[in-house]
């Protein structure tokens, strides 16, 4: 089993928020973690808040250093771990597990998982990578959150937190320590395998109009290509057009 820092807190406001932090003041090792019972101010992507209930779900922050990757190559981290997450739920038994782009993890249509990732780059150096995760594990009710689900919902039965927590880091930097050493192959194939509406025709909101689309791949940047049509639009025919995280909303 691999050894890394860990710092158990109670209660904190947001263990990405600590980890970044303490990293600026202390330097910190690679993969030191931050786990709490409780976050009073969890954040998700952007401005959005990440719900969680006391101690009924893990929430926990990482850092790596990829000084090996080229910053433009950023967006492998988030395959990575996203990877890492989906191959933890389905050794849990957990049936339809799926990556929704770019870096939520879905059971069916409803939301188990959601990875922060924030890169600090200096220079042409990727010198700090920050991984927040949060998985709903024992939460039954949910009140802000947007189709939510946890592992007690799908499974109809209690788990073990740390257990989890356990299995996910120590396949997280067993997989990163594959891809440092040159050893984790086909990474783009296997994210897009296991990407949720991978090829099928679905409506969208794609800079605040509707459109009708099919996800296609993911481009080097990490940006979804998609071939569809606006809805609105007299153009029947469709095109392909790529969309960065900003411009499109999933419609539920
Ligand atoms: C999202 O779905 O938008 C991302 C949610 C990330 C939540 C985790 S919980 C641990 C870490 N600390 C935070 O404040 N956020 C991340």
């Amino acid at each position: 089993m691999q050894q890394y820092e860990l710092i158990q807190l109670e209660e904190v406001t947001s263990t990405q928020t600590y980890l970044i932090d303490k990293d600026e003041s202390l330097a910190l090792q690679e993969f030191t973690t931050v786990y709490t019972n409780k976050q009073t101010l969890g954040r998700g992507q952007g401005t959005n808040k990440w719900e969680s209930e006391k101690g009924k779900n893990i929430s926990f922050s990482f850092l790596l250093r990829p000084t090996f990757l080229n910053p433009s190559n950023q967006y492998l981290i988030t395959k990575i771990i996203s990877l890492a997450i989906v191959e933890v739920l389905q050794d849990y038994g957990i049936e339809n597990v799926k990556i929704k782009w770019p870096n939520d993890i879905y059971v069916n249509e409803n939301k188990i998982c959601g990875i922060l990732v924030q890169n600090k780059i200096i220079g042409n150096e990727l010198s700090a990578v920050y991984v927040g995760i949060g998985i709903n594990i024992n939460q039954t009710k949910f009140s802000f959150a947007l189709n939510p689900t946890s592992f007690f919902l799908e499974m109809k039965k209690e788990y073990s937190k740390e257990e989890v927590f356990q299995a996910c880091m120590q396949r997280i930097i067993s997989l990163y320590e594959e891809f440092k050493t040159g050893k984790l192959n086909n990474i783009d194939k296997k994210y897009l395998n296991n990407l949720l509406f991978l090829n099928q025709k679905r409506k969208y909101e794609y800079n605040g109009k509707l459109i009708e689309a099919e996800i296609k791949d993911i481009n080097e940047y990490g940006h979804l290509v998609l071939e569809g049509r606006e809805l609105d639009s007299k153009e029947e025919k469709p095109s392909v057009f790529v969309a960065e995280l900003r411009e499109l909303k999933f419609l539920f």
